[in-house]
C-alpha cells in the first residue's frame, strides 16, 4: 500500500517532538510497502512558504533521545491564519495548494494548543489531518497528559532542589519562577515534587499579604528559608481583576522584571527578609526527553500510524487513563485544560502544609 505524508512540529519546542516524529516513521515503514514522508520546515510557515524536503527513512534513526526538532519550529498565531496581511498572502490558500502540491494523503502536526487550531481550522479545509499533542504545558483539552511534560516537571524539579541548598544555606527567600502562562500544571507538579513552601498559579490569584504571611509564619516557627514556586501567568487578585489589555500594558512597562522578580521585590520590601528570584525559563524546554516522554512519544507516535493505515483524519493522539486513544480535532481545539481549583493535588499539596497565596 502506498502513502504519502507531511509532518511537521509547530509552536514551542519540547523534548520528545523526535521521539514522536520517529514513532510515526518507523511504525509507518512498518505498515505501508510504499511509504514517502515529506518535512516540512518550520511548522505552518513552511507549509505557507512551500519550505519542505523529501526524507530517507535513516533520517528517523538515532533521534530518539535528541531534544527539540529537526524539522524546526516556530510560532503562526492562529488569529492571523485567516488575515491577509501587507504580503497579501492568503495563507489558508498557500497552506492548500502546497498540499496539493506535495500530494500528501495527510498531514501530521505536532503541537499545543495554537497548532490543533490551525489542525482543525486545515482539516475543516477538507485536508487530512492527524495531531499530536505536544507541550510542557500539559494544557491540551481532552488528553490526561502531553509529550514533553514529565521532562519538563523533571528539570523544574531538580532545579528547585539545587535552590534548595542554597536557600538553605543563606537564610533566603527564593522564588523560582516556572513556565506556564495560562496553565500551572508545570508548577504544581514541580513544586509539589520539589517540596516548595508556596506554589502560585495563574489559576489562584494570590494576595500578596497571605504569602509575606506564609514566609513570616515559616521563619517564626524556626524555618530560616522559604521557597516559592511561581508559574510564568500567575497573578495577584488585583491583577486577575484586571481586564486582560491592562494586565499587558503592566507587564509590557517592563518585560524583563517577570512575575519572579515582582514577587521577590514585594516580599523583600514588606517583609524586610533577603528573597532572589530564579528564572530557569528555556531550560525547562531543553535537552533530551525523559524516559517517559520517550515511551510516550513513541506510543503517540505509533498511534498517529495506526489511525493512518484506518484513514481516520480530523482527529488528535491523546492519552486517557493507561490507554492512547484520539478525539476529533473539533471538539478540542481550542479549549484548555487548566488547573481546576479543587484539583486534588492542589488538596493534597495543601495538606503537606503548602501555600497557594489565597490563604486568609
Ligand atoms: O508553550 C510552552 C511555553 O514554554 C510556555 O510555557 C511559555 O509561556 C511559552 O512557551 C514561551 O514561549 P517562547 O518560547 O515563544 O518564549
Amino acid at each position: 500500500m502506498k502513502r504519502r505524508i507531511g509532518i511537521l512540529t509547530s509552536g514551542g519546542d519540547c523534548p520528545g517532538l523526535n521521539a514522536a516524529i520517529r514513532g510515526v516513521a518507523k511504525a509507518a515503514y512498518e505498515m505501508f510497502d510504499d511509504l514517502e514522508i515529506v518535512g516540512i520546515a518550520d511548522g505552518y510557515a513552511g507549509l505557507i512558504d512551500g519550505e519542505y524536503e523529501e526524507m530517507k527513512q535513516s533520517d528517523f534513526s538515532g533521534i530518539l533521545t535528541r531534544g527539540g526538532t529537526i524539522l524546526g519550529t516556530s510560532r503562526r498565531p492562529f488569529r492571523d491564519m485567516r488575515v491577509i496581511g501587507d504580503d497579501k498572502l492568503d495563507k489558508v490558500k498557500a497552506m492548500k495548494e502546497n498540499y496539493k502540491k506535495m500530494k500528501l494523503d495527510c498531514l501530521i502536526t505536532l503541537g499545543g494548543n495554537g497548532t490543533h487550531k490551525t489542525a482543525n481550522l486545515l482539516s475543516e479545509e477538507g485536508l487530512n489531518v492527524i495531531g499530536l499533542p505536544k507541550t510542557i504545558d500539559n494544557d491540551i483539552w481532552g488528553t490526561d497528559v502531553t509529550f514533553g511534560f514529565h521532562t519538563a516537571v523533571d528539570i523544574a524539579t531538580d532545579v528547585i532542589d539545587r535552590i534548595h541548598t542554597t536557600a538553605d544555606s543563606h537564610g533566603r527567600v527564593m522564588v523560582i519562577e516556572i513556565m506556564g502562562n495560562k496553565a500551572g500544571w508545570l508548577t504544581l507538579y514541580s513544586g509539589l515534587a520539589g517540596g516548595a513552601d508556596i506554589i502560585l498559579l495563574p489559576e489562584i490569584p494570590y494576595s500578596m499579604d497571605s504569602v509575606v504571611d506564609a514566609v513570616k509564619g515559616r521563619m517564626k516557627s524556626g524555618k530560616s528559608f522559604s521557597i516559592i514556586a511561581v508559574a510564568e501567568g500567575a497573578m495577584s487578585k488585583d491583577e486577575a481583576g484586571m481586564k486582560k489589555k491592562e494586565r499587558a500594558a503592566l507587564i509590557a512597562e517592563n518585560p524583563y522584571k517577570t512575575v519572579a522578580h515582582r514577587v521577590a521585590e514585594q516580599i523583600q520590601k514588606k517583609s524586610g527578609l533577603e528573597t532572589r528570584a530564579v528564572v530557569p525559563g528555556h531550560l525547562q524546554r531543553g535537552g533530551s526527553p525523559s524516559a517517559y516522554d520517550r515511551a510516550l512519544s513513541t506510543r503517540f507516535g505509533v498511534h498517529a500510524a495506526e489511525l493512518l493505515r484506518a484513514g481516520i483524519y480530523g482527529v488528535t493522539v491523546a492519552m486517557m487513563g493507561d490507554q492512547v486513544v484520539h478525539n476529533p480535532l473539533n471538539e478540542v481545539a481550542g479549549l484548555t485544560k487548566f488547573v481546576p481549583q479543587h484539583h486534588q493535588m492542589v488538596v493534597t499539596a495543601r495538606r503537606v502544609g503548602i501555600r497557594f497565596g489565597d490563604e486568609k
